[in-house]
């Protein structure tokens, strides 16, 4: 008796779970912290979520073409700069979760600048690893390094159309040397340059395997094949480097707009930013109550520059940046 009218109690909220039960899910990390994420998600909420994985820029350009008939809900993770020209565009919408209070600074400042249509989630440091077992002495420890002949078809990067790692790469190197220098850098680089990839992670995973010898990307990236085993040493370059804040955006007019904050909420709390490190994700949470995993490089220890979101996050400014290297990088002979 007792249990029948349990169950009767149970009912209202069964139903309206099964009127709304679902997310639909971009997801920029790695596969498997995408999936992580997913499946604790729905085992909490018993929201089921639909997940695509697919890089910052890819997302940012599927979101981008999708507009007037949004498909997904949420975008959770991939690089902040292409969230902000997001907002700045208007395709997601802004929203101000109780949780804020418990982020770190750089993670609100995101917010601040996208007037609330976009939050950090994570931040981490770019850099290169290198295959200790394919590298001789002197062993790279600047980016000028990544120069030398000797490394010849035997550096990886992602293309910055497709990936958030490679845009903060290219506008990394414009803040620390100016823009006419760092295209001509990055003409130089491309002598080394075996393949510009799709995904930002995939140069190391390439170097971990012995397939290149250096890949140029985040640092907590090259520190996860370290841990699972593979000879890659992680460099801090020594003229100084840029960082990403790692964002979460709720898409405008998504199908499901409740369970977007009820993701969003989730997802800034201690105990879902601790997924990360169970996926190999060794980026530092946002939120202060959550553990930054001892595997993480920390901020303090590398050479920072003073990364100029609001500017390198405009449309105006991506856009011309990424026709730029499209000219003058991307259109080079291999
Ligand atoms: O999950 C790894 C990661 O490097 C994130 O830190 C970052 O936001 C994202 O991947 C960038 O991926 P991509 O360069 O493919 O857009």
């Amino acid at each position: 008796m007792l249990l029948a009218a349990s169950a009767i109690a149970l009912l209202p909220a069964m139903q309206a779970r099964a009127q709304s039960g679902e997310l639909v899910l971009y997801c920029s990390v790695g596969e498997e912290w995408c999936r992580v994420m997913s499946e604790a998600f729905s085992r909490e909420t018993g929201i089921n979520v639909l997940m695509t994985r697919a890089s910052s820029g890819e997302t940012y350009a599927k979101i981008k073409a999708e507009e007037g008939q949004p498909r997904g809900d949420v975008w959770w993770g991939g690089t902040g700069d292409p969230h902000l020209q997001a907002a700045q565009e208007g395709l997601t919408e802004e929203y101000r979760s109780p949780v804020l209070a418990e982020l770190q600074d750089w993670a609100v400042r995101q917010a601040e600048t996208s007037g609330f249509r976009t939050v950090g989630i994570y931040a981490g440091a770019l850099g290169f690893g290198y295959n200790s077992e394919l590298v001789d002495d002197p062993a790279p420890a600047c980016w000028a390094d990544l120069l030398d002949p000797r490394f010849a078809d035997d550096v990886q990067v992602a293309n910055p159309n497709s990936s958030g790692t490679s845009y903060t790469m290219l506008a990394t190197m414009v803040q620390l040397m100016g823009e006419d220098e760092a295209f001509d850098y990055l003409t130089q680089l491309h002598n080394n340059i075996s393949q510009y990839t799709q995904s930002g992670s995939a140069p190391i995973r390439a170097a971990a395997t012995g397939e290149t010898a250096i890949g140029i990307v985040f640092q907590h990236d090259a520190v996860a094949q370290t841990v699972q085993g593979a000879p890659i040493v992680t460099v801090a370059p020594c003229e100084g480097t840029g960082y990403e804040v790692g964002s979460m955006s709720i898409i405008a007019g998504g199908p499901n707009p409740d369970n977007a904050r009820i993701w969003y909420d989730w997802a800034l709390s201690p105990a879902a930013q601790e997924l990360g490190a169970s996926a190999a994700s060794y980026q530092v949470p946002s939120n202060v109550n959550a553990a930054t995993p001892p595997e993480a490089p920390r901020l303090e220890d590398v050479r920072l520059i003073d990364y100029d979101f609001a500017t390198y996050g405009s449309s105006e400014t991506r856009t011309r940046l990424l026709a730029r290297w499209d000219a003058e990088i991307g259109s080079l002979p291999q």
